[in-house]
């Protein structure tokens, strides 16, 4: 496609999404992005946050974290770029270690991968011996390192119910353990590093959960959704499972991205309330043009938010940012990462 082509397109896709006076640069960023990728062994993931532009023109595979994990560890090119946050990238590398792996930011992190460290999970498993810990993808690899078993919110309640044991540490969100413990009938507590540092107390609850949270969920309530079930009869509402239990139970449907997308597209209804990150709703809004996405926009991931075409760009010209996992890590992450690809 020429930049004019790239251009005519975006307008009649996004049109509604990107100012008229931005097309023009963004084409001409996206046309740079697609040559440049055509000369080098490259292939691109781009995550479903992705803003509108670089979400359409841009990657050559897209999905939610779980699906991305398993395209990374099956591409031939010798190069991934990553367009997501860094513990996205950092399952490609664990996944992928052959492979070099770059991340567009040099800083894209996530609130619930900073909620926890290896010496936090060590210090649980003290706690809890024996005890099977389930670790949410959303963390750094000396993290995963220390765990039996990965998920991500595609696949976290099939993880539960493949493991044989009466109590199971699910790190490190706490909305996320709720949820599935809520969907799976179990009791669950949850610790803060305080807590189980001083006067901790034991507890016989099924799951063992973190008191970690993703800044962005967190922040959904209950009223948003009544306000909008009143201000628009019959809207169907979704939401993340990292949003807290209360907004989960109060919603229509609740899933990771990928299947979030999905319901929409497979929905008859006119109007849905999508509780999770903005540039989501834009592109499930892009794809279904005849659905209104109402969505609240106040509330973006600044991680995700992150990773621009204007980065993009730079990390094919210049090959940054290289993402790096010890390789003593690695193994020992890619166990819990291949146990999860394992159950589904
Ligand atoms: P998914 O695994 O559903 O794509 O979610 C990743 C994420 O970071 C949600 O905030
Ligand atoms: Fe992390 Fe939340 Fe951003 Fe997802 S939306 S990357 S969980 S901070």
């Amino acid at each position: 496609m020429t930049i004019t082509e790239i251009q005519q397109d975006i307008k009649k896709r996004l049109g509604k999404l990107i100012p008229e006076l931005e097309i023009r640069y963004k084409a001409e960023l996206i046309y740079e992005v697609l040559c440049l990728k055509q000369e080098k062994d490259v292939v691109l993931l781009g995550h479903n946050y992705m803003e509108p532009a670089l979400f359409y023109y841009v990657p050559d595979y897209k999905g939610d974290s779980l699906e991305l994990s398993r395209i990374a560890a099956l591409v031939e090119a010798q190069t991934i770029i990553f367009c997501g946050v860094k513990f996205m990238a950092e399952t490609a590398k664990i996944l992928s270690p052959e492979k070099t792996v770059l991340l567009p930011a040099e800083i894209a992190g996530c609130s619930l991968a900073e909620s926890i460290t290896a010496a936090d999970v060590r210090l649980l498993k003290e706690k809890f011996p024996g005890v099977p810990v389930v670790t949410y993808v959303n963390t750094y690899a000396e993290v995963k390192a220390e765990s039996d078993y990965c998920c991500t919110s595609g696949n976290a309640a099939a993880v539960m119910a493949a493991i044989d044991s009466e109590q199971v540490i699910f790190l490190p969100d706490e909305f996320l353990a709720g949820n599935v413990a809520r969907e799976t009938g179990k009791e669950i507590v949850t610790f803060s590093r305080a807590e189980l540092n001083n006067g901790f107390v034991a507890e016989n609850k099924e799951v063992i959960g973190w008191r970690g949270r993703c800044e962005v969920h967190e922040k959904f309530t209950v009223t948003d959704i009544e306000n909008a079930r009143k201000q628009f009869p019959g809207v169907v509402v979704l939401t993340h499972p990292e949003c807290p239990p209360e907004v989960v139970a109060a919603s229509d449907y609740s899933a990771g991205t990928s299947a979030m997308v999905r319901y929409v597209e497979e929905s008859t209804a006119p109007h849905f309330l999508l509780l999770t990150e903005c540039s989501m709703g834009d592109n499930i809004m892009a794809a279904n043009p005849e659905k209104e996405m109402l969505r609240l926009c106040s509330v973006r991931c600044p991680h995700m938010n992150q990773i621009t075409l204007e980065d993009t760009l730079a990390c094919l010209r210049n090959d940054q940012y290289v993402i790096e996992v010890p390789e003593e890590i690695r193994q020992k992450a890619v166990a819990a990462v291949n146990r999860m690809l394992e159950i589904g």
